[in-house]
C-alpha cells in the first residue's frame, strides 16, 4: 500500500481520500487491478456500440424463441447475478481484500450486497416472467460482464484504505444517499412491473402507470443507474466508474429500444413520456 497520511492535509489526500496499491511497491497488484479498469472501460463502449443497434435478445425484445440454445430464465438470473453477486463478490473482498474489516468498507459491501441478494436472489424468484427461458446469450452475456467488474469492485472496496473520518466526507454522505434512492426507486418500479401480472406464465403486457413511469418508460433502469452513479461517488474509484458507465449503456441503450416499443404496440401510449430521464431523453 501507498504510504498516505491519515491527517489529509495535502491537497492530493483531498482529492484521493484513499490509499490503494502503489506501481511502485506492489507492482502485479497494481496494474491487474488497472488492466482490468481498462478492459471495463472498453467493455462499456462496445456494449453501447452492439446495443444502441439491436436490443438484447430477452423480454420484450425476444425474437429467438424457436432457438433450442436455451436456458431455464430463473436458474439463469441467480447463476449470473446472484452467485457471482453474492458469493463471487464476498471470497473476493474478504479473501483478497486487506482491509475489509474498516468501517467505511464494510458499508460500501452492504450497500452492494443489498443490492444484489435482492437483485440475484429474490427478483428472479419472485419476478413473473412471459417465458420459463431464455437465450443461453443473455446469462452468458451477463455473467462474464459481472465477473469482471464485480472483481474490480470487490477488490478495490476490500483492498482500499479511506482516511479516517471519510464518514463525514461529502463524498460518502452523497453517494450513500444516491445509492439508497436509486435503490428505493429500482425496487419500486421493479414491484410495479411485477404486479402488472396477476400470476406467473402469463404473458400480456400492460402501459404502466403511477410513480416514475408517468414520466418515463424505464424507472427501474433509472433507479440503478443512481444507484451505481452514487457508488461512483461513495468509493471515489475508477472500477466504480467503468461499472456505473457499463451500466449506463445498457441502460440508455435499452430504454430507448424500450420505448419504441411501447409506441409501436400501444396507440394510446403517452406521447410526452421519455425514455429514461424525465423531460429530457
Ligand atoms: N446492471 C445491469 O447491467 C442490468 C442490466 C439489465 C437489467 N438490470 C436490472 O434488472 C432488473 C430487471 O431488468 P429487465 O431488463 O428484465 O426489466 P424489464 O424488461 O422491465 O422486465 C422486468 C419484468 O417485468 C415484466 N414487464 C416489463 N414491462 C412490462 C409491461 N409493460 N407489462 C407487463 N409486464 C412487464 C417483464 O416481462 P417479460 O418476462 O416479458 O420480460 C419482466 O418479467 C431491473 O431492476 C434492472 O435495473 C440490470
Amino acid at each position: 500500500m501507498t504510504n498516505g497520511s491519515d491527517s489529509r492535509t495535502d491537497s492530493i489526500s483531498q482529492i484521493l481520500p484513499w490509499t490503494f496499491f502503489s506501481p511502485d511497491h506492489e507492482k502485479a497488484r497494481f496494474w491487474v487491478h488497472y488492466g482490468l479498469v481498462i478492459a471495463g472501460f472498453i467493455l462499456a463502449v462496445i456494449t453501447y456500440l452492439s446495443q444502441a443497434f439491436k436490443p438484447a435478445p430477452y423480454g420484450k425484445h425476444d425474437n429467438t424463441k424457436s432457438s433450442k440454445c436455451r436456458v431455464p430464465q430463473r436458474i439463469a438470473h441467480v447463476g449470473a447475478d446472484g452467485v457471482l453477486g453474492v458469493i463471487g463478490f464476498s471470497l473476493i473482498y474478504f479473501l483478497l481484500g486487506e482491509h475489509f474489516d474498516e468501517a467505511e468498507n464494510i458499508v460500501m459491501y452492504c450497500l452492494f450486497e443489498l443490492h444484489y441478494l435482492h437483485r440475484g436472489l429474490i427478483h428472479p424468484l419472485i419476478t413473473r416472467y412471459s417465458d420459463k427461458t431464455v437465450p443461453l446469450l443473455i446469462p452468458l452475456g451477463t455473467f462474464l460482464p459481472n465477473a469482471l467488474y464485480f472483481f474490480i469492485n470487490a477488490d478495490w472496496i476490500g483492498s482500499t484504505h479511506y482516511y479516517r473520518g471519510y464518514y463525514y466526507d461529502p463524498r460518502f454522505i452523497i453517494g450513500v444517499i444516491l445509492f439508497v434512492v436509486g435503490y428505493i426507486i429500482n425496487r419500486a418500479s421493479d414491484w410495479k412491473l411485477r404486479s402488472l401480472r396477476t400470476k406467473s406464465g402469463e404473458q400480456g403486457y400492460q402501459i404502466p402507470h403511477g410513480l416514475l413511469f408517468n414520466y418515463i418508460s424505464c424507472p427501474n433502469y433509472l433507479g440503478e443507474m443512481i444507484e451505481w452513479g452514487g457508488w461512483t461517488i461513495l468509493t471515489w474509484s475508477l472500477a466504480g466508474l467503468v461499472w456505473w458507465l457499463f451500466t449506463c449503456a445498457t441502460f440508455v441503450a435499452r430504454s430507448r429500444h424500450n420505448l419504441q416499443w411501447y409506441r409501436e404496440h400501444f396507440i394510446e401510449y403517452p406521447h410526452h413520456r421519455k425514455a429514461l430521464i424525465p423531460f429530457l431523453y
